[in-house]
């Protein structure tokens, strides 16, 4: 009963009762937050993840700069409906290169996470310049545009050393062949060797777009049939399950 009594001296005493819950909640703050500033990583690393292409980090551009986020997410959540209509859902390793993360928070249209391979490089050119010709109910906007706006890749170097100060792990090697890696993807008949040893076999090599040139577009799609793809879920085993 002692023990009782004491807290009720507490529970009676506000200035006491502030100082203690002052208290608790430090220790427990402290005890949550401070291990993540020691901590490596917290993110399970999973086979297959890497980080983006020159040309696929121009075509996230793109997508953050045209705001598809705000009606698409990228982020499954583990229950049965999600993982039925979008396939595995997501894991934290899949999004650790995103700066700033596309989970989005509203999805008037369906989540894109693992819409890559899903459809034709054709049917999203086409579906992109004008959504109600291949879905007539369809509300999303046209991005025609995106096919005559042409890129160099001139600034992706400069946007991979931004990423890399913020821990993506972009070689040296990977910074200075930046341009040549950008239009080396999307032009079959170059030599993308180069390409396919930094970033490794999942990269897809086609003229997205099937246009001359590099444009908005062929990053827009390159990035779009790249999400979801990197991890193969048919050999995939989470480490809790190991
Ligand atoms: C105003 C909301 C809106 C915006 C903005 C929007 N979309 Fe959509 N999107 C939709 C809706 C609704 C659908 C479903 C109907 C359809 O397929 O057109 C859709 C479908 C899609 C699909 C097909 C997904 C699937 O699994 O069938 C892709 C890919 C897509 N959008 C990409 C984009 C990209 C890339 C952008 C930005 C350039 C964008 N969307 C912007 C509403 C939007």
């Amino acid at each position: 009963m002692a023990i009782l009594d004491k807290h009720g001296v507490i529970e009676k005493n506000v200035t006491l009762l502030s100082v203690f819950a002052f208290l608790v909640v430090t220790i427990g703050g402290l005890v949550e937050i401070a291990p993540l500033f020691w901590l490596e990583n917290t993110i399970e690393d999973v086979d297959g993840m890497r980080p983006y292409t020159p040309l696929e980090l121009a075509g996230r551009d793109v997508y953050i700069r045209e705001g598809c986020y705000v009606c698409h997410s990228q982020m499954i959540r583990p229950m049965r409906d999600e993982v039925e209509r979008y396939g595995h859902y997501s894991l934290a390793a899949e999004s650790q290169y995103d700066h700033p993360f596309q989970w989005g928070s509203k999805r008037t249209g369906p989540d894109l996470a693992r819409v890559g391979g899903r459809y034709s490089d054709e049917w999203h050119v086409d579906h992109l310049a004008d959504p109600q010709s291949v879905v007539p109910e369809s509300v999303m906007p046209k991005y025609g545009f995106l096919s005559h706006r042409s890129l160099e890749g001139t600034y992706i170097e400069d946007n991979m050393k931004v990423h890399a100060v913020v821990g993506v792990p972009y070689t040296d090697e990977m910074m200075e062949n930046a341009q040549a890696d950008f239009l080396a993807q999307a032009d079959p008949d170059s030599d993308y060797d180069g390409l396919i040893e930094r970033y490794g076999e999942s990269v897809q090599v086609r003229n997205f777009d099937g246009e001359a040139g590099v444009s908005e577009m062929d990053a827009l799609v390159a990035y779009l049939q790249m999400l979801g793809t990197l991890v193969d879920f048919s050999t995939f085993t989470p480490d809790a399950s190991r």
